[in-house]
């Protein structure tokens, strides 16, 4: 097979640069490991920075986000029981952002590609990357069944998430890693349940953090920190209730309607950047070059904007023969990449509780968390990260 651009992974990544280049008549073939029923089987966040709402819309799949999405003017921040609104609209000049998930805007994904004719190929085995650096092009083989099928490309797009194979094919001397592992994971729950608040409430406590979201008015997402040792086994839906309760305010947990899980999962919390984020006419998408912790809600968002820096940098090349997008990529990217990791892991560091912690730290965040409210600078900061800086 031949094509302009071959996109590894059928995540949001790969799927929504698929379909901005199909528009604009550039060819491309995504490769999927799993088959489409799993892919929409993840439940992941849902919150989208006004960049991803546009993504959507270019790419001509902003209908049900536009009907179903829900748009949030603020969140909160609760601290031992204060609870406070981080008003997103005051403190940007009216930005917000919209709530709306991730399996949907996947599901929103995939058919639209349908709809073209897209050419997505699911549950491809054994993926591997050719001549990447090379003054012949690259090309990308994979196995179906007995046979090794071979698909000759312009460029190779990695967007199969942190597993995958194309940051491996990055050679070890070129590639650098940076990588921050928390001493907790998320344990959430998704339940068929009127959410508890109408804006997200994310919550400090002594006996660690809690978030309550949502995926619409009859759809909650909530989340406890755990012990990286905890298994979803441990805990019991009544328990995990039980948990969330004590981490948030007394009122909230009054009102906190409860039911049974309809999924249940750990996820443990990582900080991640690989660089540089293209090798030869290899390019590194989404979570293939960088993974956030979930607090801020900037793992999808940060895909975004490489998928937009990319996007770009593709129209320029095949449409005006202008490859200074595609040369810049790597820097533009994670200039953007670093400051969302900043966020993320200043958000989790507020508002998490740390094992090793001690009075002293307990002090300075609390002291963070008392400035944060008591600054329109502070709070603007804030504001501005979590709706998304400019791509
Ligand atoms: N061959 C083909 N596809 C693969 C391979 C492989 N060897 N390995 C992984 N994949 C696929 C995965 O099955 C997955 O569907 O690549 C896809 C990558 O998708 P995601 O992990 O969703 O990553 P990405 O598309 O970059 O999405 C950005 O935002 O909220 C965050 O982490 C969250 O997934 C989210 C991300
Ligand atoms: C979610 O709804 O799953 C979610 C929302 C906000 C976050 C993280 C996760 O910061």
């Amino acid at each position: 097979m031949k094509t302009q651009v071959c996109i590894i992974g059928g995540g949001p990544s790969g799927l929504m640069l698929s379909q901005l280049l199909h528009l604009k008549g550039i060819e491309t073939i995504v490769l999927e490991r799993q088959s489409r029923e799993y892919v929409l089987g993840r439940i992941r966040a849902g919150v989208l920075e006004r960049g991803f709402v546009e993504l959507m819309r270019e790419a001509q799949c902003g209908e049900r986000m536009d009907a179903e999405g829900e748009i949030h003017h603020g969140f909160y921040i609760s601290d031992n029981g204060t609870m406070r609104l981080v008003d997103l609209e005051k403190h940007t000049g009216g930005s917000s952002v919209v709530v709306y998930g991730q399996t949907e805007l996947t599901r929103d994904l995939y058919e639209a590609r349908d709809k073209m004719n897209g050419k997505v190929i699911h549950n491809v085995e054994d993926v591997a990357l050719h001549n990447l650096n090379e003054a012949t092009p690259p090309y990308v083989t994979y196995r179906s069944g007995d046979d090794i099928v071979r698909i000759d490309c312009d460029f190779v797009i990695g967007a199969d998430g942190f597993h995958g194979p194309s940051r491996k094919a990055i050679p070890k001397d070129v590639l650098r890693e940076y990588e921050k592992v928390y001493p907790f994971g998320w344990l959430g729950v998704l339940s068929r349940t009127k959410p508890v608040n109408p804006e997200l409430i994310y919550a400090s406590s002594d006996r660690g953090f809690a978030l309550c979201s949502l995926r619409s008015q009859v759809l909650s997402r909530y989340y406890i920190q755990v012990p990286l040792t905890d298994q979803v086994e441990d805990w019991s839906d009544d328990a995990f209730w039980d948990e969330l309760k004590t981490r948030l305010p007394d009122d909230v947990a009054a009102r906190l309607e409860t039911g049974p899980s309809i999924e249940k999962s750990i996820a443990p919390l990582r900080s991640f950047v690989a660089e540089p984020m293209r090798y030869g006419n290899l390019f590194l998408a989404g979570d293939a070059a960088h993974i956030v912790p979930p607090t801020g809600a900037k793992g999808l968002n940060t895909a975004a904007s490489d998928i937009y820096y990319l996007y770009h940098g593709m129209l320029d090349h095949y449409l005006k023969g202008d490859g200074s997008g595609l040369e810049s990529y790597s820097e533009k990217a994670l200039a953007r990449v670093w400051k969302a990791q900043r966020f993320s892991w200043w958000m989790t560091s507020l508002l998490h509780t740390f094992p090793d912690t001690t009075a002293f730290d307990q002090k300075l965040r609390s002291a963070e968390i008392g400035y944060l409210f008591s600054s329109d600078a502070a709070l603007s900061s804030a504001a501005e990260n979590y709706v998304g800086l400019p791509f």
